[in-house]
């Protein structure tokens, strides 16, 4: 029988038990993670292999009684496909050649699924093998975050030269972010078709936005990509991650179409309970730095996200991703709790 959690709580089913899965969680908090990893020469390449994408995406559902599989891919595989020259260097994360407002050609001509033709065979290959209770989710990142890699050349305290871009060459950046809306549309669609169950769209760095560009450059091009993908048939439910956006995720969740707004560890539940549209389903929210050492307070938060939410459509989730020193042990003890939880 069909008992997938996730997607009962976007078609307002009941459900026994709050669904769990955690972002990022088939990283390098597991330390088979590296022997997979080592299987290939870098990291496109074995984003870019599609036995290598079924093994990692499996991996954490070895470990944890959870309820959903993110495919293991990256969201700066846009701007890899667009000729970037992305790298990830140990050390330094994402680097690539920045784009040069004004200058640099902006390629509107590339097949994203033919570039990423071994993420589409690893979902298929994925939805036909887990078993129907786990959702297997797709995604891609917000044409902002990624708008901010390509110019920046990679992380940035503050993404000045993106943010002086917006400014100074709005007609080109405006291009950037269209052409961006389109690949994302596209490689969403080719997730949905190929079997992921839910779409997320990660904007990790809405909080670069200056304040008046929020809704052209945050809330408009999700409208945008989410429009367009209803138009394609593409009816799944789409998380949307405006990493913290504050107070704009108001608007967001109103405005945007998400049919869920994943809430970052800065988000106060009842606040946001108040304020946002709960009309959606909200995921989120613990801060992954709690499941890094063992401490009393960890069970006390997980209480306090549950007993906030218990009433609501929910999955809890971190509210951003783990990191390498997340403890195995705390995780388990985390979804114990959650799927133990008696209101
Ligand atoms: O479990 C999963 O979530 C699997 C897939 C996944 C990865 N990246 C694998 C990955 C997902 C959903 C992402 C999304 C992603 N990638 C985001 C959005 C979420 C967020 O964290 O805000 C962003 C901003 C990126 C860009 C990126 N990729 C950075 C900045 C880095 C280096 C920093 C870091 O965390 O190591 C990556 C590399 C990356 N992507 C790793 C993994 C498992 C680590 C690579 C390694 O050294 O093996």
């Amino acid at each position: 029988m069909n008992n997938n959690k996730i997607l009962k709580i976007f078609k307002s089913e009941p459900s026994s038990e709050i669904p769990i899965w955690f972002l990022r969680q088939a990283g390098r908090h597991i330390p088979e993670y590296f022997s997979i990893r080592s299987k290939s020469k870098s990291f496109i390449d074995f984003c870019l292999n599609k036995d290598l994408i079924i093994e990692s995406t499996r991996l954490p559902l070895k470990y944890y009684n959870i309820d959903a599989a993110i495919v293991f891919s990256d969201i700066l595989m846009i701007p890899w496909a667009m000729n970037r020259n992305v790298k990830f260097v140990q050390g330094h994360g994402p680097l690539m050649d920045p784009m040069i407002p004004n200058e640099t050609i902006i390629l509107d001509n590339i097949n994203i699924i033919d570039s990423l033709k071994p993420l589409k065979d690893a979902l298929t290959i994925l939805r036909t093998s887990l078993s129907s209770d786990i959702c297997l989710i797709g995604f891609a990142g917000a044409p902002w975050t990624l708008a901010c890699y390509m110019i920046d050349g990679g992380s940035s305290k503050d993404f000045i030269e993106t943010r002086k871009a917006i400014w100074g060459s709005y007609k080109w950046f405006n291009k950037l972010i269209n052409t961006l809306i389109i690949y994302v549309v596209d490689i969403l669609e080719m997730q949905a078709k190929a079997g992921a169950d839910v779409l997320m769209i990660f904007d990790s760095w809405s909080h670069m936005i200056p304040s008046v560009f929020w809704k052209d450059f945050a809330i408009n091009p999700t409208k945008e990509i989410i429009s367009n993908l209803r138009k394609r048939k593409i009816l799944n439910p789409i998380i949307g991650f405006p990493f913290k956006g504050g107070n704009s995720i108001i608007d967001y969740s109103y405005e945007s179409g998400v049919d869920c707004i994943a809430l970052d560890w800065t988000v106060d539940l009842p606040w946001a309970i108040k304020n946002i549209n709960t009309e959606i389903v909200i995921q989120g929210n613990l801060d992954p730095a709690a499941l890094i050492s063992n401490n009393l307070n960890l069970h006390k938060n997980v209480d306090f996200i549950l007993s906030n939410m218990v009433d609501k459509r929910f999955i809890f989730n971190v509210g951003h991703g783990l990191t390498p020193d997340c403890k195995i042990e705390n995780i388990k003890a985390v979804i114990k709790q959650v799927k133990n939880y008696k209101s």
